[in-house]
């Protein structure tokens, strides 16, 4: 009984200080609502035309752009793939995305396609005490690494909520700024990974939990990456190629 006393002023007096929350702000997405997946996808390909006429979602691109669609949703449905033994795995609703696939496979297209059908739908997400919009802005890594050589902070890619961070891997390893040399966006990822309220969104031609990623970003990013990001790989041939229609049909 004392026990029961103890906890509960103690719980009492964290609450007073720190709000509801808590001292440990999680992610909390809304509740999921009915969607039917195929009128999903046909609002996808909308958008995606609007980009260009030939937009397509086909075999292989389909099961991406499905998943993706789920997380928006925050529909338990979703899967992804562990990037290690690279089996179907329960996808995290909490945790942001990361699309890899070869050049020309679309993620960058995805990404942003997927950004506007977000914002469209309008789901909020909780962090903490805070609520926001589940919609993100892409930017290419390349210029954050130009942003910081131009003396710009890249403070606010370390705290932004939520942000998308495309073609990771093509930027140059080191940035320089003021005498000062930086791995740009290996010091984005790791203070990122830091923080599990944050929701990162990557696309990139290279597989995390490989050696290649680990020398590239470091043991730390590369260990917490597969936990911070739901891996989603897109097949097929460069979309860039002429003929890739054939190719499809
Ligand atoms: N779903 C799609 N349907 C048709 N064409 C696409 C689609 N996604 C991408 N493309 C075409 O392929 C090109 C490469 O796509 P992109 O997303 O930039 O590839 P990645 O980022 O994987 O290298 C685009 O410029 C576009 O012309
Ligand atoms: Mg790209």
């Amino acid at each position: 009984m004392a026990d029961e006393k103890l906890v509960g002023d103690i719980i009492e007096k964290i609450k007073r200080l720190y709000g509801n929350e808590g001292p440990f702000p999680q992610i909390k997405r809304e509740v999921i609502q009915e969607y039917v997946m195929d009128e999903a996808i046909a609002r996808v390909e909308a958008i995606g035309r609007m980009r260009s006429s030939t937009f397509t979602i086909d075999r292989y691109n389909r099961n991406a752009y499905e998943n993706v669609i789920r997380w928006i949703h925050n529909d338990p449905e979703m899967v992804c793939m562990d990037p290690r033994s690279r089996e179907t795995v329960r996808g995290n609703l909490k945790a942001g995305l990361f699309i890899s696939g070869n050049t020309g496979s679309g993620k960058s297209w995805l990404l942003d396609i997927m950004s506007v059908y977000a914002r469209i739908c309008g789901f909020r997400m909780k962090i903490g005490d805070r609520i926001m919009s589940l919609s993100w802005t892409n930017k290419r890594t390349d210029r954050i690494c130009d942003e910081y050589s131009d003396g710009n902070s890249i403070m606010q890619y370390k705290d932004r909520k939520i942000i998308g961070f495309q073609d990771l891997g093509s930027e140059p390893v080191e940035a320089m700024n003021m005498g000062t040399r930086l791995e740009v966006m290996r010091s984005i990822l790791e203070s990122r990974s830091d923080d599990d309220t944050l929701v990162t969104i990557i696309s990139s031609n290279m597989r995390p939990c490989t050696e290649k990623f680990m020398n590239r970003y470091g043991e730390r990013v590369d260990s917490r990456i597969a936990s911070m990001c739901n891996y989603i790989e897109l097949s097929g041939p460069d979309r860039r190629r002429t003929g890739y229609l054939d190719v499809v049909k």
